[in-house]
């Protein structure tokens, strides 16, 4: 149909409203309580417009367009009608622009300037709202808060998890927490966004910098397998706060709060900042010049001494795809094929039949397109906040959700039956290929990454493949790390090239490494205190081997204790990179803040190496060239058979021992961001117990857990009613560590 705005023809649905058709083509009109996003209320009156043939404006938000509808944006009566809301508005709110971390890009303030008036006829006192301290994220200022409910319908429509309110009426409205513990939905953040005043703030940029002072930079989120897009706001060379970037394929317009907040970890004060290497037995601070030239030296050395299948390399999935091609490339161009990003994992019996690359097997704007999604070991609300907004709205429309799981965890969506089993029953479930529900129905069946630290992940892949054969679903994989993606398909496994070319004589993965007698271990960005599936047989391996090197860009305890070189790198923020999504999508970003002098670019120093060894000088654009071309030349078909081995019979009498992923402890970025770390998501570490283990002495405070040969004294467990029996569940933890492996069988000593 057309309709006139301004006497100007356009084109318009039938189920528009002014607004939608005004903001598609680029006509201004004022609003408060509208967004796109959510559902629309029409409380504010901010958007009234003149329509023709209607006694009064109408606002524009929620009026439908009608054939040869006339609306005028400029009249009399539209700006009249504007400027009165404007004035009610303006009644109550305190105009204190000049101390408002709102101001410069605050709606009100815009439209007060083009609607307001310079004088107030209101001479009573103005009301005062007390503010609550609703969250370690979120600071308010009630006082300005104008009611326009965003962040209410947030809460309800789009998080999932309604926690605030408006309560009482009139003069006394207020905008308030439900609960006393405040909020701590984990997208809060995106309230602040919302908030077309300064009443909601981000608590970490209280008061920081002026908003026409911030330089604005768009990054890839590095703390899962999204990609969420970024805006990194900088003021003198510092990062001071995050806000979406809108991605219409990815995130949309939200972010999580970990990708909010998560950047904080970048100045933690364990940051490496200068080069160490090892002489006489002592760690003794180098030169940035000298040091690549001294560990090339002792890399070839050793190389010839011992051989290259006695070194170890290990690269963090958090590392950029531009690092995980250059190192790979280097490691292999010395004869090593002990190459691996699979650190948190123990069965690698699969590896042969693993497609290319992991991926979700569908569109995140697809999702709402199957009939059923079964997640099998994943919690969207803490490991993938940012899906829940794409799960609400596949269940709003008609998608049924499935859980399996060894721990009963929450969703913010509405989850149609939830199986809580311990690892042996959870297998059965998908060996028994029978899920009648779902025969004849569009399926997809998604893998997280608490499957993949399984000690028979292999096993629990071939049901899960066969299964899905079974009911013709949709097999998808949700990764633990931002690049698992470019962990495989560039390489870096033991057993394929970039692009999964298959080599002909496989190097060892991570578990064969750390239990064979290497000489050499290289770690690139990982945090070995808290990023391998086993940490005790990490520290044997780092006993045994006699030169072990750090790329890291922290310095964690064991760093300190068995290094011989530490090269301190550039974290994602200080360095150009890339990472590949789990839809496999290739998102490039540039460098957003300048580095220490004393830190390598990650990239850089292994280019620095490749060139010490007389291999190929790359640059950013020719790694990134050499990456699309391959990216283009990939075949992703995958062979549905899995390898397995054969695993230990499962004793009745053994207790299932699993690590439940907690959302601020995923990566050694996130571990570090303190305002994260406050919050009531982060306080809940807990080891939970099934109550069989107390059942005989309900008030015991300590159990001996037996695990290999070590016993560990547990007091601080909590029993939980519903996590199935004879199962032990810890929550990873930065600095209480409970864990030899992260799956696996114990036994209780008596
Ligand atoms: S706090 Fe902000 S978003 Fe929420 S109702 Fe008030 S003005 Fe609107
Ligand atoms: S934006 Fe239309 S009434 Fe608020």
């Amino acid at each position: 149909m057309k309709v006139f705005i301004n006497n100007i023809e356009y084109e318009a649905d039938s189920n528009e409203t002014i607004i939608q058709v005004a903001d598609r083509n680029g006509i201004k009109i004022p609003r408060f309580c509208y967004h796109k996003h959510l559902s629309v209320v029409a409380s504010c009156r901010m958007c009234l417009v003149e329509v023709e043939g209607v006694r009064f404006a109408q606002p524009a938000c929620s009026t439908p367009v009608r054939e040869d509808m006339r609306i005028n944006t400029k009249s009399e009566k539209t700006y009249d009608a504007q400027k009165s809301t404007m004035e009610f508005l303006l009644i109550n709110h305190p105009l204190d622009c000049p101390i408002c971390d709102q101001a410069g890009e605050c709606e009100l303030q815009d439209v007060s300037l083009k609607h307001g008036d310079d004088h107030s006829k209101y001479l009573e006192f103005k009301r005062v709202v007390v503010d609550k301290d609703i969250s370690p994220l979120i600071s308010t200022e009630m006082t300005r808060c104008i009611h326009c409910s965003r962040c209410v319908r947030f809460g309800e429509e789009v998080a999932g998890n309604k926690e605030l309110g408006l309560i009482n009426r009139g003069e006394f409205t207020e905008i308030r927490a439900f609960i006393e513990d405040g909020v701590s939905s984990e997208l809060s953040g995106n309230m602040i966004d919302l908030c077309p005043v300064g009443a909601l703030n981000n608590k970490l940029y209280s008061y920081r910098a002026r908003t026409w002072d911030l330089k604005q930079h768009s990054v890839i989120s590095p703390h899962d397998c999204i990609g969420s897009n970024i805006y990194y706001h900088v003021y003198s060379n510092e990062i001071v706060r995050a806000v979406p970037k809108e991605n219409n394929e990815i995130n949309q317009t939200w972010i999580s709060d970990r990708d909010r907040f998560g950047y904080q970890g970048i100045y933690s004060e364990d940051r490496c900042r200068i080069p160490q290497q090892k002489i006489d037995g002592q760690l003794k601070e180098v030169e940035k010049q000298s040091i690549l030239k001294s560990l090339n030296k002792q890399i070839n050395e050793n190389v010839k001494k011992y051989s290259p299948e006695s070194f170890g390399c290990f690269i963090s999935p958090q590392s950029t795809s531009e690092e995980m091609y250059l190192f790979q490339g280097l490691v292999r161009k010395l004869g090593i094929n002990n190459i691996d990003h699979r650190t948190n994992e123990q069965d690698f019996a699969y590896q042969d039949s693993y497609p290319a690359m992991p991926s979700l097997g569908t569109n995140l704007n697809n999702l709402h397109e199957f009939d059923n999604i079964i997640l099998i070991g994943a919690n969207i609300k803490t490991e993938f906040p940012i899906l829940t907004v794409r799960f609400n709205d596949a269940v709003k429309k008609n998608t049924n959700i499935y859980s399996y799981h060894f721990i009963n965890m929450q969703e913010d969506f509405d989850v149609k039956k939830n199986f809580v089993m311990n690892n042996t029953d959870l297998l059965s479930v998908f060996q028994d290929h029978s899920l009648e529900s779902c025969r004849g129905k569009k399926n997809l069946l998604i893998i997280g990454p608490n499957i993949t630290y399984f000690y028979n992940q292999s096993l629990f892949l071939q049901a899960i493949e066969a299964f899905a054969s079974n009911i013709n679903a949709t097999v998808g994989y949700l990764t633990d790390f931002c690049n698992s993606t470019s962990g495989w398909v560039l390489g870096n496994v033991p057993h394929r090239l970039p692009g999964g070319e298959k080599i002909k004589t496989s190097g060892y993965n991570t578990s064969q490494m750390l239990e064979g007698n290497l000489s050499t271990m290289v770690f690139f960005n990982l945090d070995p205190d808290n990023d391998f599936y086993n940490s005790s047989a990490l520290i044997n391996a780092l006993q045994k081997s006699s030169c072990n090197i750090f790329f890291t860009s922290f310095t964690t305890p064991i760093i300190e204790k068995y290094a011989d070189f530490i090269i301190p790198i550039t974290t994602y923020a200080e360095t150009d990179g890339s990472y590949i999504n789990i839809e496999g999508k290739f998102q490039t970003f540039n460098k957003v803040i300048q580095a220490d002098k004393f830190t390598f670019e990650g990239w850089q120093a292994l280019n620095e190496l490749c060139k010490l060894n007389g291999f190929d000088n790359h640059s950013i654009a020719s790694v990134r060239k050499d990456l699309v071309s391959l990216l283009t030349n990939v075949d992703f078909s995958k062979n549905k058979k899995i390898d397995y081995k054969t695993y230990p019979k499962n004793d009745k009498s053994m207790i299932h021992k699993n690590t439940l992923r907690h959302i601020y402890s995923t990566d050694q970025i996130v571990r570090r961001a303190k305002s994260l770390n406050q919050t009531n998501q982060a306080m809940n570490r807990q080891i939970y117990i099934s109550k069989d283990l107390v059942e005989d002495n309900p008030n015991q405070k300590t159990l001996s857990i037996k695990e290999n040969e070590k016993v560990f004294k547990i007091s601080d467990f909590h029993v939980k009613d519903d996590l199935p029996r004879k199962t032990i569940v810890y929550s990873s933890s930065f600095d209480n560590k409970f864990t030899e492996s992260k799956s696996t069988f114990v036994s209780l000593k008596k």
